[in-house]
């Protein structure tokens, strides 16, 4: 029987290039995209009711569910002064002020939409901070889709050059032959390879760019030591440390992986989880540097929608949530136990998979068994097992989006972890019936 969802899949085709508003919702596994009807919770209806336990939680951006009735009551307070836009209201400062309280490099702010666009601000200020022009990625990690951060973050093997020093690979048609003329690309993890590109461009670096934590991979901590090396070089070259918090935010702890790894950086983009669902992300950094933002410097960032009023209330009533006493213990248990249960099974099942997690927020790396600390590593995982796996869960009632990482919220309940661990049992048993060729 043709389900509704099929049949939308061919209506909306032919408005909506591949069906979809975001390529990133492309569903390899089920062979067509996860069309929703509402969400609430723990769980997304597909567009005939049945319940499905999300377990991609809109990217990471809905750390608290969807429906939050704390966040739903903020937004709709903002929408009864008006729905105001392009205009300052108090909301903005009180903002900041409890950013400032608790992320530890937040002495200002600027807020605007998505990630993307906030990376894309944060560094054009930092070159204008510094007065200086190129800057340091690591391979693997991701910033968004500006055209001059737009690369190696997922390059085929065979064109990523060699390990050491690779090669940039554009990860997308279309962007300017010179877009990645001042992006100096280094390995994640590789002190030998950061210290090097340092020692050679060391004095035009304006920033350092980097995911804290790698979650655009999975999960790929930072190895001891190698969060305050990033700082220290910085240091020592005038460099300007740039957290790409979009993912990690609140993620851990509710100043973030910064505070987390005890490393503070000089500029920082606070995305997903910051507005619960709303779409708001914010430039923080310190007084030093964001004093370079036009009106009183001359780094341009504004725009009609900065800081909407609706997305600057659900982000404070989610900083209240995260702020609360006993948030993160029981979700970092809670994730330490529901991680556990997956490594169990995994074990008894016989399939060979990795799981490395911090937080809610996790990697499973089908066809490894060993630490994975960089993107060739997290490369070499087997999609074909993957997406089965993937396929699996979905058709037990369990969402996964196909990506390297995956999570849940703070009010998937225990007895719903439960149900993933039982659906990912069945689907560990499909991974293992694979052909052995696959
Ligand atoms: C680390 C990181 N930076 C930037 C972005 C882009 O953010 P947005 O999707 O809000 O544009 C993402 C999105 O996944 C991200 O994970």
């Amino acid at each position: 029987m043709t389900t509704r969802a099929e049949l939308h899949y061919a209506a909306a085709s032919q408005y909506l290039p591949g069906g979809v508003c975001a390529a990133a919702r492309a569903n390899a596994a089920i062979g067509r995209p996860f069309y929703v009807s509402r969400g609430d919770g723990a769980l997304l209806f597909d567009l005939d009711g049945k319940p499905y336990i999300d377990m991609c939680t809109s990217h990471g951006a809905s750390l608290l569910g969807h429906n939050h009735p704390a966040i739903k009551a903020a937004v709709q307070s903002a929408l009864d002064i008006g729905i105001l836009c392009a205009n300052e209201t108090e909301h903005a400062a009180r903002l900041a002020a409890r950013l400032r309280d608790l992320v530890p490099c937040a002495e200002m702010a600027r807020f605007a939409g998505s990630g993307t666009e906030t990376v894309m601000h944060g560094l054009r200020l930092a070159r204008a901070a510094t007065g200086r022009t190129k800057f340091i990625k690591f391979e693997g990690h991701f910033h968004g889709y500006a055209d001059a951060l737009n690369f190696s973050v997922m390059p085929p093997l065979d064109e990523a050059g060699p390990a050491g020093a690779p090669r940039l690979y554009a990860e997308s048609a279309g962007m300017p032959a010179g877009a990645g003329a001042d992006l100096i690309l280094v390995p994640f993890n590789d002190e030998a390879a950061l210290r090097a590109a340092f020692a050679a461009h060391g004095d035009s670096v304006a920033a350092l760019l980097m995911e804290p934590v790698n979650y655009d991979q999975g999960c790929i901590a930072p190895l001891p030591g190698f969060a305050a090396l990033c700082r220290s070089l910085c240091d020592r070259h005038g460099a300007l440390l740039f957290f790409d918090e979009v993912l990690t935010a609140f993620r851990m702890a509710p100043g973030g992986a910064q505070q987390h790894l005890g490393v503070t950086p000089d500029l920082c983009v606070l995305g997903k989880a910051f507005g619960a669902g709303m779409p708001i992300s914010a430039l923080v950094g310190r007084r030093a540097v964001m004093r370079h933002l036009r009106p009183l410097g001359r780094s341009q960032m504004s725009g009609t929608y900065l800081a909407h009023p609706t997305a600057l209330a659900a982000a404070l009533a989610a900083l209240e949530i995260y702020a609360s006493p006993g948030f993160y213990e029981q979700l970092m248990a809670r994730s330490d136990a529901f991680c556990a249960g997956i490594e169990r099974l995994v074990r008894a099942s016989g399939v060979v998979m990795r799981l490395q997690h911090l937080g809610p927020r996790f990697g499973l790396y089908f066809g490894i068994d060993t630490p994975v600390t960089n993107y060739r590593q997290a490369a070499r995982r087997d999609l074909a097992a993957e997406l089965c796996f993937i396929r699996g869960c979905f058709a037990r009632g369990v969402f996964f989006q196909p990506s390297a990482h995956h999570g849940f919220s703070a009010v998937h309940t225990p007895a719903q972890l439960d149900a993933v661990l039982q659906a990912v049992e069945g689907a560990l048993q499909d991974v293992r019936a694979m052909p052995p060729a696959h």
